[in-house]
């Protein structure tokens, strides 16, 4: 009798940016059908583009790639793609993001990036097994006036969504620059999120808590430069989203032996594991889940606190969440039993 295949890790994924999730063929395909001219010479030539030096580095490519999405399909066929992977990957829930205002600035109209991802997002429980939420972030890097203008334009047209975000190049654009944008979402009941602490320092993590008033925090691996914002961190629990993967393919830590994630979870912090841009880093959760049990020999039991931390770092109602603990205390009970 064939061995079965031992079930996934079941795991919130809280950390997912679906503009970052285009594989290589996808987006040569994409730009064929669209008309649209990318720089890459074939399929190989933008896979030999992957090797990244730093944050920057990896957005070049990644703003590049994203043009190729023009019509509501193209963005609904991403977002159909990742939750399809994302199933087999042991996901359970996802709090995805997008980059709307990328697509904005090149002319796509707000309603038809949001319009593709919801039309796939409000059926993903039947489709694919997986409850979701929407974030759309808004590009640090930019200038906070176009951020306001489009979360005023979302909010008035009536696009669903759940929160906000903040990402692209953090060093030099702290969060406090965001200060009107995430007050306005507050005011309008959204949820709060921004990167930092990824490349930027710890002070940026705290500004994010204290200016912003963000509920999670996305990266956020620098605070350990800083004991007070991990103490802090640890007090107020709040939240980590952690990317293995892509810290080590950004260089903000030089191997995965180097990760710090399991100082994280020893000191108390609720971190929990993400894949940030799969196909950018080299895998989705189940390979960043993979990477952390295999380099650090995790055992079941502290896997399984992460997959905890991930449901309880996220957006869903008390009773969701409740019945994805129990996934994950069955999933721990069925591997403590097949190990006899
Ligand atoms: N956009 C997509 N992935 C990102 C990351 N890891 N940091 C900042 N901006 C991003
Ligand atoms: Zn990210």
């Amino acid at each position: 009798m064939p061995t079965p295949t031992p079930a996934p890790l079941p795991v919130a994924e809280l950390h997912l940016h679906l503009d970052g999730t285009l594989e290589p063929d996808f987006i040569m395909e994409t730009a064929a059908r669209n008309g649209v001219d990318l720089p890459w010479n074939d399929l190989a030539d933008l896979e030999s583009r992957y090797a990244f030096t730093d944050l920057q580095s990896f957005l070049d490519l990644l703003y590049v790639n994203l043009t190729v999405l023009r019509t509501r399909e193209d963005f609904a066929e991403m977002t159909r793609r990742y939750l399809a992977r994302a199933a087999a990957a042991g996901v359970r829930h996802a709090e995805v993001s997008s980059d709307v205002q990328a697509h904005v600035r090149r002319g796509i109209p707000a309603q038809t990036v949001v319009g593709g991802i919801r039309d796939v997002l409000d059926r993903s429980e039947e489709d694919f097994g997986i409850t979701t939420r929407l974030i759309v972030s808004f590009w640090r890097d930019a200038p906070a006036e176009e951020a306001l203008g489009l979360l005023r334009e979302l909010i008035a047209s009536g696009a669903r969504f759940d929160g906000i975000g903040l990402d692209s190049a953090e060093v030099g654009y702290p969060p406090s620059l965001f200060t009107e944008v995430y007050d306005l979402a507050r005011e309008h009941g959204l949820h709060l999120v921004a990167h930092a602490g990824e490349e930027g320092p710890p002070s940026y993590i705290t500004e994010a808590l204290d200016v912003l008033r963000v509920e999670r925090v996305d990266h956020g691996i620098r605070c350990l430069e800083d004991d007070a914002v991990v103490e802090r961190l640890v007090a107020d629990q709040v939240p980590l989203t952690v990317c293995p993967l892509s810290n080590v393919r950004l260089r903000t830590v030089d191997t995965m032996a180097d990760h710090p994630i399991m100082t994280m979870l020893e000191r108390g912090l609720v971190v929990s594991i993400n894949s940030d841009d799969p196909p950018y880093f080299g895998g989705h959760v189940d390979a960043n889940v993979a990477a952390v049990q295999d380099t650090f020999g995790a055992d079941d039991a502290t896997m399984a606190r992460f997959a905890r931390h991930s449901f309880v770092s996220s957006f869903l109602t008390d009773d969701e969440r409740a019945r994805y603990l129990a996934e994950v205390d069955a999933w721990l009970e069925g591997r403590t039993a097949a190990r006899g």
